[in-house]
């Protein structure tokens, strides 16, 4: 782990411009359950129909009802998401914000965690589960700036449909993130990849191109994922105990 910390300390400090890319491993720590492997929320419970939009769409009112009165493996994320706090793995990535070290960061996470760490430069790709979205004029609002007296709930601005920012399966993730991500990804020559199976697209997609131009992918995780044989860096253990400690071999070497 020494010399490998070592070279992430080194490949971050040369990188021109460096991002990170972070899944649902991050927040694990903090009493999250990830998806995937041993203590997945879809191992537990089947992976979920891929028509998530599809059914939103067809009948928002009992898509509503659900999302306020969930059952299943909904309930178990959101009764974790609703008393989670970060860890020191969130507020390490917010650090080395902070150190000009990583540009910005990209989460697959919905549970608002690294925004609460201090990141600023947050693009939450799977939206964000303590909002509400219009997909019509994509206005974001906080949830309880909503009405839910009639539901489907309908936008203050536009009178479109609202829904929980948090983007369903088989829902077209929203073109501003989109962009702002491609974007932060076409510029990067160096990825801290944290916590994520790098499974689910456009999102995995983004280290790959990464790598394919040259550039540097510093894994994070306890466990090997689809990602690691295209790292140049594999820091094996969990979030919360490897980056803080990345920050600190990055402090002594500036
Ligand atoms: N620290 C770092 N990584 C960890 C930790 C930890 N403490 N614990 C587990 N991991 C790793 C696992 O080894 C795995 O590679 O985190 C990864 C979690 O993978 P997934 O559960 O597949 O989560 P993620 O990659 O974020 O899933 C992507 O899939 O279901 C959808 O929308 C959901 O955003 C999610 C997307």
């Amino acid at each position: 782990m020494e010399s490998s910390l070592d070279a992430a300390a080194r490949c971050l400090l040369e990188a021109r411009y460096a991002i990170a890319l972070t899944g649902a491993g991050l927040s694990v720590e903090s009493g999250i359950p990830p998806f995937r492997g041993p203590n997945g929320l879809w191992t537990k419970y089947g992976e979920p129909p891929m028509n998530g939009y599809e059914r939103f769409l067809a009948d928002p009112r009992k898509a509503w009802e659900e999302r306020l009165s969930p059952s299943g493996p909904m309930r178990e994320l959101w009764q974790a998401l609703s008393g989670a706090e970060p860890n020191p793995g969130h507020r390490a990535l917010a650090e080395l914000e902070d150190m000009d070290i990583v540009r910005a960061t990209i989460t697959q996470n919905v549970d608002n965690l690294h925004r609460v760490a201090g990141s600023r430069r947050l693009l939450e790709i799977h939206g964000n589960a303590t909002l509400i979205r219009c997909i019509q004029c994509i206005t974001r609002f906080e949830r309880d700036e909503i009405d839910y007296a009639m539901l489907p709930p309908r936008c203050p601005r536009c009178d479109g449909l609202l829904k929980s920012d948090t983007v369903s399966f088989g829902e077209p993730i929203p073109t501003d993130v989109l962009t702002a991500c491609g974007e932060e990804a076409d510029h990067a020559d160096c990825m801290i990849v944290a916590g994520t199976s790098a499974t689910v697209y456009p999102a995995a997609a983004f280290p790959i191109a990464i790598a394919e131009r040259g550039g540097d992918l510093i894994e994070v995780n306890p466990y090997p994922s689809e990602l690691t044989a295209l790292c140049r860096v594999t820091l094996t253990g969990p979030a919360g105990e490897v980056l803080p400690a990345l920050v600190e071999r990055i402090r002594a070497l500036k």
